[in-house]
């Protein structure tokens, strides 16, 4: 199986001036040199906009989300949880999470995000998706990246990435063979 991998980094806040947007180009630029990679964006603001256009991007977000192999969860934390938004984008489809694995890249105050990492997990179990155990984190974020979107220390949150991507490549090759081979929506009808 030598085709590239589809990671799909997916975007947790859709607020206005939304410190998300940093995160995930700095995960962009981290993800610049892995081989044998295609990243995609999951955007929840493309949920947006007028009600007319609101099932043509569910459709299309649906699409996006099938193709992924893997994703990456960029998510802050909103008291104590994370972004409707996010909910809201998860909802927006079933299947095409079924069998594949999801990372977390998390950010807010002294939490680091981490308590809306824990309730997403239990979010993707119902969804028949596999959580890492690794993470990367970010408390206090707004402090952590200079103006122009680079961490000022950027060892620990590299090697923590690193970490986090092997394994989540681990588990989309697997999931991806096991899927080929046998249908997951088949396992248990
Ligand atoms: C409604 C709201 C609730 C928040 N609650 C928390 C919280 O419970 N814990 C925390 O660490 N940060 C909290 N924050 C701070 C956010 O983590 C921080 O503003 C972050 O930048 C939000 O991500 P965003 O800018 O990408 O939307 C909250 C922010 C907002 C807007």
């Amino acid at each position: 199986m030598n085709e590239k991998m589809t990671i799909a980094i997916v975007y947790g806040s859709t607020r206005q001036g939304r410190f998300c947007d940093t995160i995930v180009n700095w995960t962009l630029t981290e993800l610049w040199a892995e081989s044998g990679v295609r990243v995609i964006l999951i955007d929840p603001l493309q949920l947006k906009g007028p009600a007319e256009n609101a099932a043509v991007s569910e459709a299309a977000l649906e699409v996006k989300i099938g193709e992924a192999d893997a994703f990456i969860v960029v998510t802050p934390e909103y008291n104590h949880g994370y972004p409707a938004a996010l909910k809201e984008l998860i909802d927006s489809c079933y299947e095409p999470w079924h069998a594949k694995p999801v990372g977390f890249i998390s950010y807010g105050g002294v939490s680091g995000g981490l308590r809306a990492v824990e309730q997403l997990r239990q979010v993707f179990a119902e969804l028949h998706a596999v959580t890492l155990r690794d993470s990367v984190s970010f408390a206090n974020a707004w402090a952590q990246f200079d103006e122009a979107g680079n961490l000022f220390k950027p060892a620990e949150a590299k090697a923590a990435l690193t970490v986090m991507l092997r394994r989540l490549k681990w588990w989309a090759r697997a999931l991806k063979a096991a899927r080929v081979e046998n249908a997951y929506g088949e396992v248990a009808a």
